[in-house]
């Protein structure tokens, strides 16, 4: 008899689509749904709003110990995922903004904040239940996942999506080939840090999402999900 229910871990590069993929996949396999990637930009934003230097590593684990997160499932229809709060304060639209998208991943490469994290994400998974989506999903915070989903797509159409989305939130237009080169930095900082890199996990399937529509990419996941359930 299984003790916890099953664990789904999504990663992938920035773009790749998966925020909508996971909460999706969660909707329809009635399993709960974290955004680990909020969570760093949650601490990315306190950082900044302390004025707090991002490269500081000293300065940014001093406001490790005191700081509290809480996340919640949105209301269906809105235009995030979660809701979250950062010590009581309400950050759900302010992580998405550009300057912490431009700080999160030099703030997401201190050990002192992905071991924070790290804990704090584990604890979400201690019942299972649950599709979380990140960069490290599959290869440090639940290794044991029953399910690994590597989700990728060509850097111009994440350019593509992107410009999509931040036109959906009323942001000033941004060229398809700054949002180009914002994503391959992006990949270049994820993959390439010392502590917990986005890789993917040795037993996680690739999903290439170019070409393939969101009930598409699903539709794959929901079946796959059922395959290794079969066969445990
Ligand atoms: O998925 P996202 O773009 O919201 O993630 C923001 C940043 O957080 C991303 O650049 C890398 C980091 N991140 C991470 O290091 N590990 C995770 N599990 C999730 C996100």
């Amino acid at each position: 008899l299984r003790s916890r229910r099953p664990i789904i871990a999504i990663d992938g590069p920035a773009g790749a689509g998966k925020s909508t993929v996971a909460r999706r996949v969660a909707q329809t396999l009635d399993l709960l749904y974290l955004d680990s990637g909020a969570m760093y930009r949650a601490i990315t934003w306190l950082v900044l709003q302390r004025g707090i230097d991002p490269q500081d590593e000293v300065a940014v684990a001093e406001v490790i110990p005191d700081c509290e997160i809480r996340l919640a499932a949105g209301e269906p229809g809105t235009p995030f995922p979660s809701r979250i709060w950062i010590n009581d304060q309400e950050v759900t639209r302010a992580i998405r903004s550009p300057a912490v998208t431009q700080h999160v991943s030099t703030v997401a490469a201190q050990p002192m904040v992905r071991q924070r994290l790290l804990q704090q994400q584990q604890v979400h998974g201690v019942h299972g239940g649950i599709v979380m989506e990140g960069r490290d999903i599959g290869t440090q915070v639940f290794p044991q996942a029953e399910l690994k989903i590597f989700l990728t797509a060509s850097v111009q159409e994440r350019a593509r999506r992107r410009q999509r989305d931040l036109a959906a939130q009323q942001h000033p237009p941004v060229s398809l080939e700054d949002l180009a080169q914002a994503i391959d930095e992006r990949d270049r900082k994820d993959s390439t840090r010392r502590v917990a890199p986005l890789q993917q996990a040795d037993d996680a399937i690739e999903l290439c999402t170019d070409g393939l529509t969101i009930d598409d990419v699903v539709a794959k996941i929901v079946h796959l999900y059922h395959q290794s359930l079969n066969a445990a």
